[in-house]
C-alpha cells in the first residue's frame, strides 16, 4: 500500500468526501454460516437470517457464506429444518449478492469421503439450488480429492475456490513440512487446477501477521488470480492478520458482522471498514448501514442465541490454540464432549495428547474432518487407554484415515498404529495410494432404493445418502411420518428474552428460593370440596394430618407398584376389589450375563449382530455414534447376544446396557 493517508482525515466528511479506492478490498461475510457456526454451534436458524437478508444484500458483499460446513448436518439433526430450503428462502432475499459454501471436497458436507457419483450430484443439486462459490478443501491438501468435485463445479458454471488448509507443526510458520514453499506449492496446484480464487484457510486463526504478509507477497508474485483470506479470531491474532495480509496485497477478506465476531469466529467487519476509509483499499462500506443491520441482530436475533455462548471465561481468545494448534470448533467439540461424558477434568490431558496423536496420524492439518478424527481418538486414548495398552478404542474414521481413504497424509502414519487399526479392517489391511474415492463403490442409487417411500426427490436422496440415519429420521419429520421432538424446535423470541431476564433476576440475587417443604403423603382419607369464591371456583382436597379418616374405604388398598413401573405419590383406593396383587409384579425379564455399557452417550448407527448370535470377547456388536465419530464396540465377553433394547437411531447415555451377552 503506497499511501494510507491518502486522505486528510481530519476534515473528511465521511459520506461526502469519501474518495473512491484504486484497489478496494473485497468482503465476504461469514455470519450466517461460520460465524453461528464458531459461536453457536451452527444452531442458527433460517428464519433467523431472513430480518437482516435484505439490508446484508445491500452492503457490497463479495460475496455471502450461507451454506456448507456444518449447516447441512446440524439443520438436518438438530433444527428439523431442511438444509436444501435455507438456500432457496435465503436466495428470495439476497438478490444480488452470490452465495459462498464451504465444500469440503470429496466429503462433500459430511465427515467421510463419498463415493463420486454422489460427490457429483451433490455439487450438481447445490449449484442448482443457489449456490455460486464453491469453496472447496481438503483437509490433507491433497488434491487429487477434487477431481470429482470441481469439474461439477465448473460444468454448473460456479466459481470455484480452492483452499489451501494452514496448519504448523511449529509456533510460527517453518519447519520441515509446512514452511512458506509448501504454500506457494500448493498455490501452484490449485492455478493448474483452474480455480478462479485461492483461499488461504486459517480455521484455527495460527496464522501471525507476518507470516501472512510473506505468505501472500510470495504467492501473488507465482499465481494472477485473486487471494482470499479465511482467519479465526480465536487466538487474537486475525485483526492483525488482516491489515498486514490487505498490507501484501491480498484481494478478499473474511469478515463477521460484529455480533457474530471475534471469540472462535472471525474480526468484525466495522472496524475494518474504519481502519481502510480514506486509503487505497478503503471498502467503500456504508458503516451507518452495517449498524443498521446490527441492531437488528442484537435485538431480534441475538436473544435467541445467547444461552449457547461459551462465556465461562473473562478472556474472549484462546491462548490454548497458540499452544496446541487447535482449531476453535475442535475445542468447543472437546470441551462439550468432554462435559457430556464428565471429564471436563480431563481437558488438560487431552491437550497433552492431542499433539501425540495429530504426529501418530500423519501430522495431518486439523480442519474438519481430521480435527474431529484426531480430536476424538485423542479423546478415547484418554478415556479408555491404560498403561499396558494404546490406541484401546480406535474409531472407525481413524481406521479410514490409517487405510489412506483420506489421502496422503503430510508425513507417513506411525506404522504401529495403522496396523493395529487395519488389523481386520474390512476393506482390507495393506492400505492403498491411489485417489481415495477410486476405491468406492457408487453409492447413489443403493441409498435411492433404500429410502424409496420415503425421500420424495433427488436433494432428499443426498440427504439420506450423506446421514443415513438422522437424514431418514429428518425425512420422517419432514414429511409427517413422526412427530419431530421438542428440542429440535425453535424456541421464541418472548421465550428467549423470559429466560435471560431470568437469568439476568438471578444474577442480581432478586430470585429468592423457595424455602424446600417435603409434600406430606396423601392419607387415605383425603376429601375433595368444591370451593367457591365469587365466580371463581377451585377444587381442593382436604387431608387431616394425623386425624383419623372421615371415610373409609371398604376396598383393599393396591400393594405398592414395583419399582419398575412410574408409581402413583400416594396409594389410591383400588377401584375395585379384583386384581389388587398381592405380590409385586415380575420384573421384566432381565438378560443375565455381561452387560455391554455405552461407553458414552451418543446414537446407535447399527447392531452388527442380532438377538441370539453368538460372539466372542472383542468381536463388533455394534457401531455406535459418538462425536459424530462411529466406534465399533466389542464384546465384552464369549456368549449369545441378548437383551437388545435399542435400534438404529436411538439416543443412549454412558452407561446404558446396549445388551447382554451370557
Ligand atoms: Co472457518
Amino acid at each position: 500500500m503506497s499511501d494510507h493517508n491518502a486522505v486528510n482525515m481530519t476534515d473528511m466528511n465521511y459520506d461526502k468526501d469519501r474518495p473512491k479506492a484504486a484497489n478496494p478490498v473485497k468482503i465476504e461475510d461469514i455470519s450466517l454460516r461460520d460465524g453461528h457456526q464458531s459461536l453457536f454451534a451452527t444452531r442458527g436458524r433460517t428464519e433467523d437470517m431472513i430480518p437482516v437478508a435484505e439490508l446484508m444484500d445491500e452492503v457490497g458483499f463479495w460475496a455471502v457464506e450461507t451454506w456448507g460446513g456444518a449447516t447441512f448436518d446440524t439443520m438436518h439433526r438438530f433444527l428439523n429444518e431442511d438444509p436444501w430450503e435455507r438456500i432457496r428462502t435465503l436466495k428470495r432475499y439476497f438478490k444480488k449478492t452470490p452465495f459462498s459454501m464451504l465444500l469440503r471436497a470429496q466429503n462433500l458436507v459430511g465427515y467421510r469421503n463419498y463415493a463420486d457419483d454422489l460427490a457429483k450430484a451433490f455439487v450438481e443439486r447445490a449449484a442448482a439450488n443457489g449456490m455460486d462459490v464453491f469453496r472447496t478443501f481438503d483437509a490433507l491438501n491433497d488434491y487429487r480429492n477434487f477431481e470429482t468435485v470441481v469439474p461439477a463445479i465448473k460444468e454448473a458454471g460456479m466459481h470455484f475456490q480452492g483452499c489451501i488448509c494452514y496448519t504448523m507443526t511449529e509456533p510460527r510458520m517453518g519447519g520441515d513440512v509446512y514452511n512458506i514453499d509448501y504454500y506457494i506449492n500448493k498455490a501452484k496446484d490449485l492455478d493448474a487446477m483452474g480455480a478462479d480464487t485461492i483461499c488461504i484457510k486459517d480455521m484455527a486463526g495460527l496464522l501471525a501477521p507476518y507470516d501472512a504478509y510473506s505468505i501472500i507477497k510470495a504467492i501473488k508474485e507465482k499465481v494472477e488470480i485473486p487471494i482470499h483470506l479465511h482467519s479465526h479470531f480465536t487466538s487474537g491474532m486475525s485483526a492483525m492478520t488482516h491489515l498486514k495480509a490487505i498490507e501484501a496485497g491480498v484481494d478478499i477478506i473474511d469478515t463477521c458482522m460484529s455480533p457474530y465476531a471475534y471469540r472462535t469466529a472471525h474480526p468484525a467487519i466495522e472496524p475494518l471498514v474504519m481502519t481502510l476509509i480514506g486509503t487505497d483499499r478503503d471498502t467503500g462500506f456504508d458503516i451507518h448501514h452495517l449498524a443498521k443491520i446490527n441492531e437488528i441482530f442484537e435485538k431480534e436475533v441475538m436473544p435467541k442465541y445467547r444461552h449457547l455462548l461459551n462465556d465461562t471465561k473473562m478472556s474472549i481468545i484462546d491462548i490454548n490454540v497458540l499452544l496446541h494448534q487447535t482449531p476453535g470448533g475442535m475445542l468447543s467439540n472437546l470441551v462439550n464432549q468432554l462435559r457430556e461424558m464428565d471429564a471436563l477434568d480431563k481437558i488438560d490431558e487431552v491437550y497433552a495428547e492431542l499433539p501425540k496423536v495429530r504426529k501418530d496420524l500423519g501430522q495431518i492439518p486439523l480442519v474438519t474432518p481430521t480435527s474431529q478424527i484426531v480430536g476424538i481418538q485423542t479423546v478415547n486414548n484418554v478415556l479408555f487407554d491404560d498403561d499396558k495398552e494404546r490406541y484401546k478404542m480406535i474409531t472407525g474414521q481413524v481406521k479410514d484415515l490409517c487405510y489412506g481413504l483420506y489421502g496422503k497424509t503430510a508425513v507417513p502414519i506411525n506404522p504401529e498404529v495403522q496396523k493395529k487399526a487395519l488389523k481386520g479392517y474390512a476393506r482390507g489391511e495393506e492400505p492403498i495410494t491411489c485417489r481415495p474415492a477410486e476405491v468406492l463403490e457408487p453409492e447413489l442409487a443403493k441409498a435411492q432404493e433404500e429410502v424409496k417411500g420415503l425421500a420424495v426427490d433427488l436433494d432428499d436422496e443426498i440427504l439420506y445418502a450423506i446421514y443415513p440415519v438422522t437424514g431418514k429420521r429428518f425425512l420422517k419429520w419432514k414429511y409427517g411420518k413422526e412427530e419431530p421432538p421438542a428440542e429440535v424446535k425453535p424456541k421464541t423470541l418472548e421465550q428467549a428474552k423470559a429466560d435471560l431476564e431470568l437469568i439476568a433476576k438471578a444474577k442480581a440475587g432478586e430470585l429468592v428460593e423457595k424455602p424446600s417443604k417435603d409434600t406430606p403423603e396423601k392419607g387415605e382419607g383425603a376429601r375433595t370440596f368444591n370451593v367457591f369464591v365469587d365466580d371463581e371456583y377451585f377444587e381442593v382436597e382436604v387431608d387431616e394430618p394425623g386425624g383419623a379418616p372421615v371415610v373409609t374405604y371398604a376396598a383393599p388398598v393396591a400393594a405398592a407398584a414395583p419399582q419398575a413401573a412410574p408409581a402413583p405419590a400416594a396409594p389410591k383406593p383400588a377401584a375395585a376389589p379384583a386384581a389388587a396383587p398381592a405380590e409385586p409384579a415380575p420384573t421384566p425379564e432381565v438378560a443375565q450375563g455381561t452387560p455391554l455399557l455405552a461407553p458414552m452417550p451418543g446414537m446407535i448407527v447399527s447392531y452388527e449382530k442380532k438377538e441370539g448370535d453368538s460372539v466372542s470377547e472383542g468381536e463388533t456388536v455394534l457401531i455406535l455414534e459418538a462425536m459424530k465419530m462411529e466406534n465399533a464396540l466389542a464384546s465384552p465377553a464369549d456368549g449369545v447376544v441378548k437383551g437388545i433394547k435399542y435400534q438404529s437411531g436411538d439416543s443412549v447415555g454412558k452407561g446404558d446396557v446396549l445388551c447382554v451377552i451370557g
